[in-house]
């Protein structure tokens, strides 16, 4: 398999056929996915059942999203189509779901249409963002925790006639969670920032004004260039990436634009310790 790197902070494009992977091909692109963090396929011609199939390779297979439109045949696939009447809400550093006890380990996107120029998805790496903090900072971030909860999918369970009671549901069964501030990643040992803008609220023991000044913080350091990768899809590209160690960031510059994704989540890694 040719392996590609984009850029020194992470990401690389491989070429294998994901629709008709096998159990060594499967080994051969998680090895890519620990050394590059997110990796990158073109020309792929995969059913939903095939992109399923490459899911199940790497772990158990997450249930249906909470808010977005799922696969009117099979739900566990989540479709992200967007154009004028359905605005994008992926414009904004997150990481996948870290709202649950067990965040997904990693998500598999499929570029059905993608629009001329525009639609464009961001990587940052943040394991290098960690290491790239002063010393000092990471020690006083190492010991902190936050907690994090739905956020802006609140906005989804409102919808246009603000239902408070769909709204409070949502909050209620999709819950909250604390998740250390600076996370070490079971495969490789590296440490990595483990908050984010979507979905992380505030941090434990801290008043929100101190908090939301301390997060700002790491959210400036996360989005210089020198952490990221930009990838330009072209239809049937394929994004492979390990929710744990990157956040990313979906254009919204498209729009009248129309753009389709499907994605498959992989809640477990079935080869970490
Ligand atoms: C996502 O946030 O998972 C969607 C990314 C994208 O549509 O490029």
């Amino acid at each position: 398999m040719r392996i590609e790197r984009l850029t020194p902070a992470l990401g690389a494009e491989l070429d294998i056929d994901l629709g008709h992977i096998n159990a060594e091909g499967a080994q051969a692109v998680y090895d890519a996915l620990m050394a590059h963090q997110v990796v990158f396929f073109r020309d792929q011609e995969i059913t939903p059942e095939q992109h399923i199939a490459l899911g199940a390779h790497f772990g158990e297979i997450d249930i249906p999203h909470p808010v977005y439109q799922n696969h009117e045949r099979i739900p566990a696939i989540t479709v992200l189509e967007n154009d004028e009447n359905r605005p994008p809400d992926t414009n904004d550093w997150h990481k996948d779901l870290t709202f649950r006890e067990a965040p997904p380990f990693m998500s598999i996107l499929y570029a059905k249409s993608v629009p001329e120029t525009g639609g464009d998805t961001l990587w940052a790496n943040m394991a290098l963002a960690y290491d790239n903090l002063a010393p000092a900072m990471r020690a006083m971030l190492d010991p902190l925790e936050a907690v994090h909860d739905i956020g802006c999918f609140r906005n989804d369970y409102l919808g246009p006639d603000k239902n408070v009671e769909a709204m409070n549901e949502g909050v209620r069964s999709n819950g909250a969670w604390v998740h250390p501030v600076i996370g070490t990643h079971p495969v490789t040992g590296a440490k990595y920032i483990n908050v984010n803008r979507s979905f992380t609220q505030h941090i434990v023991g801290m008043l929100r004004a101190e908090s939301d000044r301390l997060l700002e913080y790491i959210y400036q350091h996360i989005d210089q260039p020198e952490h990221q990768v930009r990838f330009r899809w072209r239809d049937n590209s394929v994004a492979m990436w390990d929710n744990r160690v990157t956040q990313h960031y979906a254009l919204a510059d498209y729009l009248p634009g129309y753009r389709c994704m499907n994605r498959v989540t992989v809640n477990s890694d079935n080869r970490a310790g």
